[in-house]
């Protein structure tokens, strides 16, 4: 078919014409209003003001904000509908048994959702919608307020609470500077055929292997139920049910979080200028109510000490581009350790290169722990900032981070923690570990992707300098000045990621619910588990055996590129990383350029260890690729 093209002149000629027979427009109006007098009062008045002359008829009614239902243009007028009162009939219009058939008013009439006029003022949007926690409602299973004064209990170590699990895990690493297997083996229980990966006869009795935790310690732990929580892990990968061991790089979402998503997209969707509208008021809630949630999950002492980011790597970008810049200078000296991620490396590096300052490394012992005697060393009074990970995304090493802000401290130098390992595995209290500043990123913890958070003490916030300018963070602009806003929202310039940290807020509702301490026991005794079964591989070497470990395995193979062993291992459906890490410093200092690294997450299981442990025993013994 070809479509004409539209000439001014046929354009001209079409608008001046009236083709014989059609009524005129004065015409039509006088039609019209014949019409809508014989009609029922109350009827008219919507189509009769669409009309050419029907000014005089009745004024629409307004629907005010929050109507969910049909959008009628020329129909019976229809009561306004609230969104909280009216349950939408999806399944009317789909046609299912029982709907009526669309396209007959009377049946259409039928299928509107029924509505009871508001006794007085109309009620406000829901507030907390069905299951969510009301965004700055209290958590029950946070033991954290903001503002709390840190207790001793919050020493951010890896707690496992007296489970021999972590003596044992401290016997295999200690030992396996010496005998690697006679390590293993020399461990109680840990016989040859103790996993069930190895037994010929297909008859398990892993269970003997599993650590036993009396039910009572901690009932509301269950491995199964969490796991429901989470669809993806139903996916299916090369035909198998997807094991996902690759939680360092970043975690899957629960339905929860999903769910908060589309329900802040459906219901609260709008930019964060609180007074402008009603959905403007409910995005500003949910944002500063995600806020106050981080603000509670990492014991902040304000909100006003929390910055939402997209993530770890800017985190520490701002911090080295606004404090850096402004107190760093030539000669000085910025502190790192061995340990750390190029996120954590590479922005100190520019800065040191911008201000002519020195940047200095902490090294690690032969376990991949940071050596604190050398640490001391490296203080000086030069030193401004000292930058570390709390725990190694490479390594799974725990760093002792409060033992080395109190010395960058005690040198007259300021602090920063990566947090981005660490708060998916244990509780983290900022103001314990007395840190200057604390970076994380949403999605190592079960948020989405493209939100994180910088902490920072409220003093030092106030000192600095915004990073961007823009909208959002001024508070009055001229063209010879700009006014900011004090922090945080003077480091939040321009849209933020409204949604997804509404989304890490409920992240961090999902985790307070099961409780960090649970989470963290529960990992221990998994990584325990997880590096007795490594142990038993003819050939493999772990990389990173520190006494204090969280959730990171990371090995090479005899044999086998890493590259290798996690195609091998993708084939039968589990997701490991394999290559650097973004963190080649640490690898080199083992004499690596890669591992393969099996990371862990609390829906992780005994039984998908034992089958990533098959398939590397079957690697071990040359075979390759061997189904499940
Ligand atoms: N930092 C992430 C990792 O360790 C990307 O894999």
């Amino acid at each position: 078919m070809t479509i004409p093209t539209p000439t001014s002149e046929g354009l001209a000629g079409l608008a001046g014409a009236v083709p014989a027979g059609v009524p005129d427009e004065l015409s039509l109006a006088r039609l019209a209003g014949e019409f809508f007098a014989a009609l029922p009062t109350g009827l008219a008045g919507p189509l009769a003001s669409r009309l050419p002359g029907g000014a005089s008829a009745p004024a629409p009614e307004i629907v005010p904000p929050g109507n969910v239902g049909p959008t009628l243009t020329a129909a019976a007028p229809v009561a306004p509908v609230r969104a909280e009162s009216v349950p939408i009939d999806h399944g009317a219009a789909a046609g299912r048994p029982g709907a009526p058939a669309l396209g007959v008013p009377e049946a259409y009439a039928a299928a509107l959702p029924t509505f009871s006029p508001p006794a007085s003022a109309p009620p406000l949007a829901p507030s907390t919608p069905y299951y969510f926690l009301g965004e700055a409602g209290a958590v029950q299973s946070a033991p954290q307020a903001v503002g709390a004064a840190p207790t001793a209990e919050n020493r951010v170590v890896p707690q496992s609470f007296g489970l021999p699990g972590e003596a044992e895990l401290h016997q295999i690493l200690a030992e396996l500077g010496g005998d690697r297997r006679s390590a293993a083996a020399a461990q109680p229980g840990n016989v040859p055929g103790q996993f069930y990966f190895l037994d010929t006869a297909g008859v398990s009795n892993r269970d003997a292997a599993v650590p036993v935790v009396p039910a009572s310690a901690h009932p509301a732990f269950d491995v199964h139920a969490v796991r429901r929580d989470f669809p993806i892990l139903q996916e299916r990968v090369n035909g198998r049910q997807l094991i996902w061991l690759d939680n360092a790089a970043t975690t899957h979402k629960p339905q929860s979080v999903i769910d908060r998503l589309a329900y802040f997209y459906q219901h609260e969707n709008s930019n964060i200028h609180r007074a402008a509208h009603e959905l403007a008021a409910r995005a500003t809630d949910a944002y500063e109510g995600a806020r106050s949630k981080v603000a509670r999950f990492i014991g902040a002492a304000s909100t006003e000490e929390i910055i939402f980011v997209r993530g770890a790597t800017e985190g520490i970008n701002l911090v080295a581009k606004t404090w850096g810049w402004q107190n760093v200078g030539e000669g000085d000296e910025i502190i790192v350790s061995n340990l750390e991620h190029h996120a954590n490396i590479v922005p100190w590096q520019q800065l040191a290169a911008a201000k002519g300052a020195k940047l200095k490394v902490i090294p690690v012992d032969d376990t991949g722990q940071v050596l604190l005697d050398e640490y001391r060393k490296l203080l000086t009074s030069r030193t401004k900032i000292v930058s570390v990970t709390q725990v190694s995304n490479a390594l799974g090493t725990v760093v002792p981070v409060k033992e080395i802000v109190a010395m960058a401290h005690q040198a007259g130098a300021l602090a920063v923690v990566d947090g981005a390992q660490s708060v998916s595995h244990m509780r983290v209290n900022v103001q314990d570990i007395d840190a200057d500043f604390f970076i994380f990123s949403g999605h190592k913890v079960f948020a989405p992707t493209g939100i994180g958070a910088v902490y920072g003490k409220r003093a030092i916030l106030e000192d600095m300098p915004p990073w961007q300018g823009g909208g959002n963070m001024i508070a009055d602009v001229t063209f010879e000045k700009t006014i900011y806003h004090g922090p945080p929202t003077r480091f939040e310039a321009g849209t933020g990621n409204i949604a997804d940290a509404v989304g890490l807020g409920a992240a961090i509702d999902y985790v307070e619910r099961i409780g960090m301490e649970n989470i963290a026991r529960y990992e221990h005794d998994l990584l325990v588990y997880t590096t007795r079964a490594l142990l038993t591989v003819p050939g493999l070497k772990l990389i990173g055996t520190a006494k204090d470990k969280a959730s990171v395995s990371s090995f090479v193979l005899d044999g086998y590129r890493p590259d290798e062993v996690g195609k091998a291992l993708n084939e039968e459906g589990i997701a490991v990383r394999s290559g650097h890490h973004c963190a080649q410093p640490i690898l080199r200092r083992f004499g690596q350029e890669a591992t393969v690294r099996p990371s862990l997450a609390f829906y992780n299981t005994c039984e998908e260890i034992d089958t990533l442990v098959a398939v590397l025993h079957r690697l071990a013994r040359g075979k390759g690729r061997v189904g499940r």
